[in-house]
């Protein structure tokens, strides 16, 4: 007997196949049985007529709950009407499983607490799968962008010693007789020694930040795609990030397209993100909020509901830069025209989504550079291989960090952040 997935049953019109899956729900109307099967790789509706099978195969079909595993031998058949345009006429059935228990996720209205607390079972839920399946494109789309451009993979570590970031939001571990270390927050300061040795490179990875911001943007755990490019300025560096973003919205598009409608993203939003991406410096940025009545003064952070607003006047993620340098981290290198600003830019998403990118030209100077690390009150001695780096064929250099599931969540259309990542870690929450 033939195994076939559900997402290829498209192409077996007529055959007979076995589904090896799970009841998802069931219906009956006395004489038939509507199985809603799922296979991982999609759903189907299995028929079970009480004329056309045996008497044991109708019963077996009745005594099935939700989440039951069962193999499942029948005919396909092609009806425009079912989703995928398919179903199963069911010949016979073997059971796997059947759950002594009520499957615990089985009404529309579960708490988002619930949800989360069986969310080793909420996955197996439509809705979770279609997301599951846009972050897995939105991840290959990623990792293709690069390879095709001639990127070297450099995987990051997740034990540093030298503090990424900013010393605010850092896990710090006892690290034998070391003493501290840090959960890695950036894989960037690797990455840029990685860039002088093989020019163009990207990380994927996760990180880590002790945030105590709840909102619906932060997680604790979450993962990361850096670039890093030698020579690169801080407008070559603003192009790529266009590219990379555009590149990743296309490709899921195509790829995840039926996925993102059955969740209900309006796609047609998603159609216009083409390159080029509006541009405005900071400066316009704080005029544009105190125009539309928020209390802002240059200098001060532009916050979430500031980056909504901004995002707002536009179609397409916009990109903002040149911030005061006071509000950046310690890398980043002076406006040379302007050294009260960084060379620097975070990219919003529309609709809400606030920042997915955030980048940077780096400063290549040695001098400049132990400035910042002792005015930023970090510990310049722990930064001696990164300083290094200045001493042996310094360059020009930028790059920067595309949040994965910052991206998954407005390409995605989620509420919240914590349904963009398999198992969410935030402020209250490590299980499951
Ligand atoms: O802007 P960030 O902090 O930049 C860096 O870490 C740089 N070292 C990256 C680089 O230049 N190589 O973080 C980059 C992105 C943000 O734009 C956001 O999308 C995401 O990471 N991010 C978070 N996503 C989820 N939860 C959090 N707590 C996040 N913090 C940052
Ligand atoms: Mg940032």
């Amino acid at each position: 007997m033939k195994v076939a997935e559900i997402s290829s049953l498209g192409k077996l019109i007529d055959e007979r196949v076995q589904i090896r899956g799970w009841i998802r729900r069931k219906r009956s109307s006395g004489k038939i049985q509507f199985l809603f099967l799922r296979d991982g790789s999609g759903f189907v509706q299995a028929i079970v007529e009480k004329s056309s099978v045996p008497a044991s195969v109708f019963q077996a079909a009745a005594s099935l709950k939700m989440e039951s595993s069962l193999i499942v031998t029948g005919l396909v058949k092609a009806e425009e009407r079912a989703p995928g345009g398919v179903e199963l006429l069911v010949e016979d059935l073997e059971i796997v499983q059947i759950p002594e228990k009520d499957f615990p996720i089985n009404k529309p209205d579960h708490s988002i607490d619930f949800l989360m607390d069986n969310r080793h079972l909420w996955l197996r839920t439509q809705r979770q799968t279609h997301v599951l399946r846009i972050r897995h494109e939105i991840i290959r789309a990623v990792r293709e962008f690069y390879n095709d451009r001639g990127f070297i993979l450099v995987d990051t570590p997740i034990f540093t010693g030298s503090i990424g970031e900013s010393a605010g939001n850092t896990f710090e571990i006892d690290y034998f007789d070391y003493g501290k270390a840090y959960l890695a927050q950036t894989g960037q300061l690797y990455l840029e020694a990685a860039a002088m040795a093989l020019g163009k490179v990207y990380n994927l990875g996760p990180t880590f930040r002790a945030e105590k911001s709840k909102t619906r943007r932060h997680l604790i755990e979450f993962w990361m795609n850096e670039a890093e490019v030698a020579y690169y300025g801080h407008d070559d560096n603003i192009k790529l990030q266009e590219d990379l973003v555009a590149y990743v919205v296309k490709k899921t598009l195509e790829r995840a397209g039926e996925d993102l409608k059955s969740i209900g993203r309006d796609t047609s939003k998603l159609e216009k993100i083409e390159t080029p991406f509006p541009r405005i410096t900071y400066d316009e940025a704080v005029r544009l909020l105190q125009k539309k009545g928020f209390e802002i003064n240059w200098g001060e952070d532009i916050g979430g509901d500031e980056e909504t607003a901004i995002a707002n006047e536009f179609e397409k993620p916009v990109v903002v830069e040149r911030y005061p340098r006071m509000m950046k981290a310690f890398y980043m290198q002076p406006d040379p025209e302007r050294p009260d600003v960084v060379l620097c830019d975070d990219m919003l998403a529309p609709e809400g989504y606030g920042e997915i990118i955030g980048a940077s030209e780096r400063i290549h100077d040695r001098d400049l550079l132990i400035k910042r690390i002792e005015e930023y009150g970090l510990d310049v001695s722990s930064y001696d291989w990164y300083l290094e780096l200045r001493d042996y064929g310094s360059v020009p250099h930028s790059g920067f960090g595309m949040g994965i599931e910052r991206i998954v969540a407005w390409i995605a259309g989620l509420e919240h952040i914590r349904e963009a990542i398999p198992f969410a870690r935030t402020l209250y929450r490590i299980h499951p």
